[in-house]
């Protein structure tokens, strides 16, 4: 039992070093720090040392040789910020360090349910001094601000002296790499320090951003168990706290409590990390523990899946949950970067990944932290406006592709500001959201004018040629091709935001008019741009072609030469590393499932034999480049009823971090791919769907599983869903009555408790 929560690894070579302190970050949405030794590695060894706030950015410029009109002058980029995991730990005069000495053992794992990651040490110095060191670190869920770090140390063979040193570090650069185009290529020296302050056992940095002008504060204090000496220093960019320990001591328990405050979210960071650190450091480790525990334990008794019958991908899906928790943010200035809070890959922005991969797991296990999600988009709506107007669109809103605050931050239009797909994305991501939980009353404050303005988009971009709406010259979800007339996702997706666009106005009108007429105004919206909506959502064009009984993915790719795969040596892989754009663009070839998506999305417009159709070809030239791509293939495989594959695709998808499949989990780990496992587990496997008014679940279970349980909420019912091979169990408690078609029948459940249904499978 145990066991199917601790993530353990205990190599300590090079490579696998980097790619831990993705693995092993500690994160709790607000803060993040990569899994770093406190008293760092041997000097030959590479580290991306790491600590991020969500959202907390520095502007920088964008610098262009030809820059043509609208094009963004600056974009922003997460931050390193000051350090606070050094701690040394010198014993007769003699610094611990893994890399001297002899280490008789060494353990370092990640407890799921607890929250904490924790390295287990049995050392022995160059000279002979023998320890055991327990290093535990939490990012409280509780106290957002907060990360500590717990040493607990034995002493094995008697020493006369042992020192603590314990410091905070203003001197940090972000990490660049400049041969890799998801990660920074410049400006890693952001920060300038405000001010170093020793006050009352209390040690302090704060330091400002070169460009942005946004302030963070690290405050620190120190707990020890024992009497001891205890003085402090400073230096220009850091401050230490040291602690003297006296011989005959055979056990010393030290906590360090560090409280990360940003102007983002305070007024004063330096004032108010005092404040909490003196509200937080009363607490011992363990109450922080214990603290920890409660809100796991409710994050997962929502959260969990638990399988039977392969216990150690149990373990690796409880990774992905894990992480999904440690990246979301929970204010609504932020989000969920692309690589959370776990390296700086992608710079720390948001990207479609929320809503077509992470919002859905939010939504069903939840619904508060979707909802701060999707209130995310409303509050930097204005900038969309911005853009939308920068763009040339006399109204709507266009939603930027990468971004932190709201603005543009790519510089590559082509695979970003083309991909106008987002505004459908974020739309369509709300009206799931009102379908999952009947919140009404959000839509009206929030969904309705951010749906509006994003279907506004498509009248000014698209046109009716023929009575046909077209959409030119945007981008699909696949990056390998770009720039063309009536990508089939674009259309199909902007055909669902017009659709519902028309649909929330009369809802509204009907039982809220007033506010309607309010936001109407506000926005200018008049009736008959509302017909519009109606009008191009029902004629719009949806490529297809007769001859191969697909779906076109756009108007040009399928009279595009076939790219040359078996001539392809597997190390040009990922091909935008080893190609030009162009190249690529100029051949079928997929970056990530973008037909296959539409067909999983709104599967409603295409019938079986197309989508099945559709997805035995567009395989075929899907090279899953994109960590986004192996999820959606796993669930329409299993829709489609091929299972060995769904199964290959989930495997894929749920190991890819922990294995380093695409090998660049060092700048960190793939949030999406993770939303993606548990998709692929819940739409997939268990075949869920929502529909207007009910659910639907269609199960079909790996072959080597003999049961699948998960959870969801929907619309204020609480669902236990437990499938095995032969039949599906549901355990309902409803407030209001809810309908569920469960293997093509459907059930009207009433309100209640503990109501219980048994239906044999079809698929067995
Ligand atoms: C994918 C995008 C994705 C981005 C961030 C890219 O490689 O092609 O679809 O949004 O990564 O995860």
């Amino acid at each position: 039992m145990e066991r199917e929560w601790i993530i353990e690894d205990n190599s300590l070579d090079a490579e696998t070093l980097l790619k831990n302190e993705s693995i092993f970050s500690t994160a709790n949405g607000y803060i993040g720090i990569r899994g770093n030794f406190e008293e760092k590695y041997a000097s030959n060894l590479k580290s991306i040392r790491g600590t991020y706030i969500n959202a907390f950015y520095e502007k920088v410029p964008i610098t262009y040789n030809e820059k043509e009109f609208a094009f963004p002058e600056s974009m922003q980029k997460i931050v390193n910020v000051i350090d606070s995991q050094d701690v040394d730990i010198i014993v007769d005069g003699e610094r611990f360090s893994l890399f001297e000495g002899t280490v008789k053992s060494f353990k370092r794992y990640l407890d799921m349910r607890n929250g904490y990651y924790r390295r287990d040490i049995w050392w022995v110095s160059p000279n002979g001094k023998e320890l055991k060191i327990k290093i535990t670190r939490l990012a409280s869920l509780k106290y957002l601000e907060l990360f500590s770090i717990n040493y607990e140390i034995e002493i094995i063979k008697p020493v006369n002296e042992i020192i603590i040193k314990s410091g905070i570090n203003a001197d940090v650069s972000n990490y660049l790499n400049p041969d890799d185009p998801r990660v920074s290529a410049g400006y890693s020296n952001i920060l300038d320090l405000k001010s170093i302050a020793i006050e009352e056992g209390i040690i302090q940095a704060s330091a400002e951003t070169k460009s942005s002008r946004e302030t963070v504060a690290v405050t620190t204090s120190h707990y020890l168990n024992l009497a001891h000496e205890e003085y402090y220093e400073k230096g220009k960019k850091w401050a230490k706290a040291i602690f003297k320990i006296k011989p005959g001591i055979s056990k010393i328990n030290f906590t360090k409590y560090n409280i990360y405050t940003d102007s983002r979210r305070f007024e004063k960071p330096e004032a108010s990390g005092f404040k909490i650190l003196k509200d937080v450091n009363r607490k011992t480790f363990k109450d922080l523990l214990m603290e920890q525990r409660i809100c796991l334990d409710d994050y997962w008794s929502n959260s969990d899946i638990n399988i039977q019958g392969d216990e150690n991908l149990q373990l690796v899906i409880r990774y992905n949950l894990y992480e999904l928790i440690q990246s979301v943010g929970k204010d609504s200035i932020s989000n969920i970067p692309a690589k959370g809070l776990s390296g700086e890959g992608y710079e720390g922005h948001y990207f479609w990944d929320t809503e077509v991969y992470l919002i859905p797991f939010f939504t069903f296990c939840n619904p508060k932290l979707a909802k701060q999600l999707l209130k995310y988009r409303y509050i930097i709506l204005d900038s969309a406006r911005k853009r939308a107007r920068e763009l040339g669109h006399k109204k709507g809103a266009a939603y930027p592709w990468r971004t932190i605050t709201g603005e543009e931050c790519s510089s590559y239009f082509p695979a970003s500001t083309a991909q106008y797909h987002i505004n459908a994305d974020i739309a369509y991501s709300y009206v799931q959201y009102f379908l999952i939980t009947g919140d009404i009353d959000f839509i009206k404050d929030f969904g309705a004018e951010v749906i509006f303005e994003t279907a506004r988009i498509w009248l000014e971009i698209g046109h009716f040629d023929d009575g046909l709406f077209k959409i030119d010259d945007v981008t699909g979800p696949d990056e390998y091709t770009a720039i063309v007339n009536n990508n089939y996702y674009t259309n199909v997706m902007a055909k669902y935001n017009l659709k519902w666009a028309y649909k929330i106005y009369h809802m509204l009108k009907e039982r809220y008019s007033q506010s309607l007429s309010k936001l109407c105004e506000k926005i200018k919206l008049e009736e008959c741009e509302i017909k519009q909506f109606l009008k191009a959502s029902e004629n719009m064009y949806l490529p297809y072609d007769k001859k191969l009984k697909i779906i076109a993915q756009d108007d040009s790719f399928l009279s595009k030469a076939v790219w040359d795969f078996k001539n392809t040596p597997e190390e040009n892989y990922p091909l935008l590393m080893n190609y030009h754009p162009l190249t690529i663009y100029r051949y079928q070839v997929l970056k990530q499932a973008d037909t296959v998506l539409a067909n999983f999305l709104v599967e409603d417009e295409a019938d079986f034999e197309t989508i099945k159709n559709s997805y035995d070809y567009y395989e075929k030239i899907t090279t899953h480049d994109s960590s986004l791509s192996c999820a959606i293939y796993s669930i329409m495989a299993s829709k489609i009823g091929y299972m060995d594959k769904a199964y290959k695709y989930f495997i894929e998808t749920a190991k890819l971090d922990l294995d380093d499949t695409h090998g660049n989990t060092k700048d960190g780990l793939h949030i999406a791919n993770m939303g993606g496992t548990w998709m692929a587990i819940v739409y997939g496997f268990a075949g869920l769907r929502v529909k207007e008014d009910y659910i639907i679940l269609n199960p079909k279970l790996p072959l080597k599983w003999s049961n699948l349980k998960f959870k969801l909420l929907y619309r204020k019912a609480e669902i236990s869903v437990s499938i095995y091979k032969e039949k599906t169990k549901i355990t309902v408690n409803a407030v209001i009555p809810v309908k569920i078609k469960i293997n093509n029948k459907l059930h009207s459940i009433p309100p209640g408790s503990g109501i219980s249904y048994e239906i044999p499978n079809i698929y067995k």
